[in-house]
């Protein structure tokens, strides 16, 4: 088991509430700067293509300003492929994104839209970018992301954090199960959506999972604890839950 899990911070919703009133504050990148100091293995950031939270100028500013590995969340578009591949971050994570949704909701049908996805994957990884997928737990869809050559996946959490009892358990179950399957067919697996402090446990718990990002939760409890000790306490969470996971299997 690879002890150590990675945890990325979502900084979207720093921009959410600077865009909100428009000018320059809070400033994301400020934001980034305190999640690295706090502990944070990388800084995940989402350009939607209506720009609601993160813009351009952003991206920009976190490639520069940045050391840590920064992971665009982006859509298969042909503009944001050709973003992407200005800056070449180092890892961009491909979402499934709607207009009119309120956040990123189900995975990407990497199955049923394979060729078209196949070229901007193909450009992305030539570009020397790592490219994940964002999918469910769902079999086919982790075999798809093989086809692809992609060399990592991110498992999407939401059901899971949203659910509850036994619907909750059964979620975790099919995504422990996934998990699995990926690290079987030479998958990095990631996961994240919607984790907080009571949920992530059980998720940073699975062993093949590396990566953790993390996003709404961190920024909203940050109001209430700041930025630097909600992530700190994220990051105890994390790795009492490996440890633990760790000292059961050893018993
Ligand atoms: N991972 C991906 C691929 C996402 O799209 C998001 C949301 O932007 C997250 C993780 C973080 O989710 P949350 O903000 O609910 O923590």
């Amino acid at each position: 088991m690879t002890q150590y899990q990675r945890l990325g911070v979502n900084i979207d919703h720093v921009a959410t509430i600077r865009n909100a009133r428009g000018g320059a504050c809070p400033d994301p990148v400020r934001a980034a700067k305190i999640a690295v100091a706090s502990g944070a293995d990388g800084i995940t950031a989402h350009l939607r293509e209506d720009r609601r939270h993160i813009r351009d100028e952003d991206i920009s500013a976190l490639s520069d300003e940045i050391a840590q590995p920064l992971n665009l969340e982006m859509a298969a578009t042909m503009e944001m492929l050709s973003i992407a591949l200005r800056h070449k971050p180092h890892a961009a994570c491909i979402v499934p994104e709607k207009r009119e949704e309120v956040t990123t909701e189900g995975g990407l049908d990497a199955a049923g839209r394979y060729n078209y996805l196949a070229p901007i994957v193909g450009q992305l990884v030539d570009a020397g970018i790592r490219v994940s997928l964002f999918i469910e737990a769902d079999p086919r869809q982790l075999d798809a992301a093989v086809a692809l050559g992609v060399p990592v996946v991110e498992l999407h959490t939401g059901r899971y954090a949203y659910l509850e009892g036994d619907a909750q358990q059964a979620e975790l179950d099919r995504i422990i199960t996934g998990a699995a399957h990926a690290a079987t067919i030479g998958l990095e697996c990631h996961a994240g959506h919607g984790l907080t402090f009571d949920n992530v446990a059980p998720i940073a718990a699975i062993e093949s999972v590396a990566e953790l990002n993390i996003g709404h939760f961190l920024i909203g409890e940050a109001i209430f604890g700041g930025l630097d000790s909600t992530i700190k306490r994220m990051r105890t969470l994390m790795d009492n839950a490996r440890a633990d996971a760790l000292g059961a299997r050893r018993t």
